[in-house]
């Protein structure tokens, strides 16, 4: 299985509350994190982006890095993780992000892949006066689909002259080609977004479920194959979770509730109305559900919380959910996260046993130790 990090790309992470830990966005913050999850063995790094924040006492996300530029930083001093960078498709053209993504499949030696959005909160557009109209919600995804159309046109013979309801290519032309097919990667939760996916995406990042209960969002995955099966593509589900753990379960548990504590209920309260302005898209949004009440902490992501045995076990147990190729990993403090995760979590997971680490497997060194 795979293992990736959500980089911190905004203030606090994915953390709403005055509790956790307090930082703003660097690239040396990044850098830091994803050098220690190159070290040990992570195979990918993703970052978002995110144009406007919450707001609150905690500002949350009102500071954001952009994506594809500290993606290059990164690409320039990793060597082996996998990049991927976001592309706010509303907003920058695709011939434009054909030409970034080429470069960054240079700076990276071919590890370069691009998640695509389509964009779920007006403010982040509107601010710049370049908000379609609210009819956009309910046709995302065809705009995503005329957008990818011209980015493989692009890369794939250096041309497009792709004529759609949205984009009117005239002999566009983007040169050099990717040094490869660039994957692409998407989040689609709805059922026109997981259409896309069996379509155009190599992976597709779901939301984890729920308070350590790490195969509830296994039902995705079966709506996934209804359209894999059309398609006949093979689309690997990459969830995310975000990680608090500790020595002992009531350590982790003390964090949790104390970020509960100091929810940050302004910036909560703008995120749900926010989440409640897409009144078209259909009821199979996730961003609707962003806006209940089960864990807006942390935007409801799926959370495991416990000892460092404990959340091992959760993992492999994602690991077993049929179509799930990966797991998408955020953490209440980064460094210390990525650090724990490889010295204390990944060593007793079976489904990383395969990963080169400097930090031997307990579970092998057991299996080994048996077989004497
Ligand atoms: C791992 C992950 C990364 C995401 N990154 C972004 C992002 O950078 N910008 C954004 O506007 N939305 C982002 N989203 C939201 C998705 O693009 C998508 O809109 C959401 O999952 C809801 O699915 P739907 O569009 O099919 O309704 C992300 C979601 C996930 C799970």
């Amino acid at each position: 299985m795979q293992v990736g990090v959500f980089c911190p790309i905004g203030n606090n992470g994915w953390l709403i509350s005055k509790n956790s830990p307090q930082y703003k966005p660097t690239f040396e913050l990044n850098k830091e994190v994803v050098l220690s999850a190159e070290k040990y063995g992570f195979d990918f790094a993703l970052s978002m982006i995110k144009l406007r924040g919450f707001g609150g006492e905690t500002e949350f996300w009102d500071y954001n890095l952009e994506s594809f530029t500290l993606m290059s930083g990164l690409a320039a001093v990793t060597s082996k993780i996998k990049i991927f960078a976001t592309s706010a498709t509303l907003v920058m053209p695709p011939a434009i992000v054909a030409r970034m993504a080429v470069t960054l499949d240079s700076i990276s030696n071919g590890r370069f892949g691009l998640n695509v959005v389509t964009g779920w909160q007006r403010p982040e557009y509107s601010q710049m006066g370049l908000w379609p109209g609210d009819e956009f919600f309910g046709k995302r995804y065809q705009y995503l689909s005329e957008y990818v159309h011209v980015l493989k046109d692009l890369w794939r013979t250096g041309t497009s002259d792709f004529k759609g309801d949205f984009f009117k290519m005239d002999d566009c032309q983007v040169k050099p080609t990717p040094s490869k097919e660039l994957s692409i990667i998407c989040a689609g939760q709805s059922d026109a977004g997981l259409e896309f996916s069996a379509k155009y995406a190599t992976y597709n990042f779901v939301f984890g479920k729920g308070f350590n209960t790490p195969t509830a969002f296994a039902p995705i995955n079966d709506r996934l194959k209804v359209y894999t099966d059309q398609t006949g593509r093979n689309v690997a589900t990459l969830a995310l979770f975000m990680v608090i753990a500790a020595e002992t379960n009531e350590e982790a548990m003390e964090k949790w509730t104390s970020y509960n504590e100091g929810a940050d209920l302004d910036a909560i309260a703008w995120l749900q109305d926010q989440g409640s302005k897409d009144k078209t898209s259909g009821a199979d949004t996730n961003i609707r559900s962003m806006t209940s009440s089960v864990s807006p902490v942390n935007i409801n992501m799926g959370t495991l919380v416990g000892s460092f045995e404990k959340v091992a076990g959760m993992l492999d147990e994602i690991a077993e959910v049929k179509g799930t190729e990966g797991i998408l990993l955020t953490f209440d403090d980064f460094i210390q996260g990525v650090n724990d995760f490889g010295e204390k979590i990944q060593p007793l997971m079976k489904s990383r046993i395969h990963v080169d680490s400097p930090v031997a497997s307990k579970v092998k060194d057991v299996k080994e130790d048996a077989t004497v």
